[in-house]
């Protein structure tokens, strides 16, 4: 990469060629997308403007701040940790290293959960009560307070996320701030459903949570962004399903009658939901719904 003044006179597009080369060289898996996404930040724009201004130059200030973003990129750091954002279900989510980085395949959990609560409200339900478990950055939280913001402001829903991490509370409360829905979410810290239990919450009708599920050893390899997040975000112990499993042997008597929890899970993680769900001795219908490849993403367990 040629010095920042050099590279200050150089045009968008070239920009972008060298910055490709420079990911690629340091075996980044995405380097054209990372690339782009870094040299429209640098301009303080987005993919799109940087596609339709090829010609644009950066002033020198931003050349050099582009040149470190790049670095840091090469020595594996996340591109949402850099920019300090991530776009996530069309929403704007800020992220850094107090909480997990919102992934594409949770939109699938989120879809899911506002399904459900748009059906209950048609269904004139009269207040739908939901939880949600383990908010990390507080994205999960943010989209159904955004959807529903007019039910959550007339008290149709009550909306509360917890998370054991204090730190990923306060991102939570500042994306909540920022998509303007703050004072429609109840945030609440501590283990799992302690802080519902302890606030005398009622009962869910709906309870959602992207826990962490992948295994001991795949978080100790580190591999990509992984080694950049809290691993209390990510590790569910031997088989992934630790956390997972002590959430569900804590939902009897905290989901209401007919209540449904939608819980991500991981690649083949369905049988054991399955399993726990049984050695529990919950009456429940269990599905598991697959994404647009195929794969189980989420388990809906659904209280008979
Ligand atoms: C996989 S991250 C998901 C974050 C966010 N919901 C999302 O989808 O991007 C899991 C979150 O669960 C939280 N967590 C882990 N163990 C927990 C526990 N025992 N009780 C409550 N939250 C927990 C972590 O702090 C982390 O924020």
């Amino acid at each position: 990469m040629p010095p920042a003044e050099a590279r200050a006179l150089a045009p968008a597009r070239e920009l972008v060629t060298a910055a490709v080369a420079r990911l690629r060289d340091a075996g980044s898996p995405s380097p054209r997308l990372d690339a782009e996404l870094l040299v429209s930040h640098a301009f303080g724009r987005d993919r799109a403007w940087l596609h339709a201004h090829p010609d644009e130059h950066l002033a020198p200030a931003e050349a050099a701040a582009l040149a470190s973003w790049l670095e840091r990129r090469a020595a594996g750091e996340p591109v949402a940790y850099i920019r300090g954002f991530k776009e996530w279900l069309s929403l704007r989510i800020a992220t850094d290293r107090r909480a997990l980085i919102p992934r594409p395949e949770t939109e699938l959990l989120a879809e899911s959960a506002l399904a459900e609560i748009a059906d209950r409200l048609a269904r004139n339900q009269e207040i739908v009560n939901v939880w949600e478990v383990g908010t990390g950055s507080g994205a999960l939280g943010t989209a159904l307070a955004v959807r529903f913001r007019t039910a959550l402001a007339l008290g149709r829903i009550r909306l509360s996320a917890g998370d054991v991490s204090p730190e990923a509370l306060e991102l939570a409360a500042e994306n909540l701030a920022a998509n303007g829905v703050s004072g429609l979410v109840h945030l609440a810290c501590g283990d799992l459903l302690e802080p519902l239990t302890l606030a005398d919450a009622p009962a869910a009708d709906l309870l959602i949570a992207n826990l962490p599920y992948l295994t001991s050893d795949e978080v100790a390899r580190r591999e990509g962004s992984i080694g950049y997040e809290p691993a209390l975000a990510l590790d569910g112990g031997p088989d992934g399903l630790d956390v997972i499993r002590r959430l569900l042997r804590e939902l009897p008597g905290r989901l209401a009658p007919e209540g449904v929890a939608l819980l991500e899970i991981g690649e083949g993680q369905g049988v054991g939901v399955l399993e726990e769900v049984e050695r529990i001795g919950m009456r429940a219908a269990i599905s598991i719904l697959p994404d647009l490849a195929g794969i189980g993403r989420v388990a809906r367990v659904a209280l008979l």
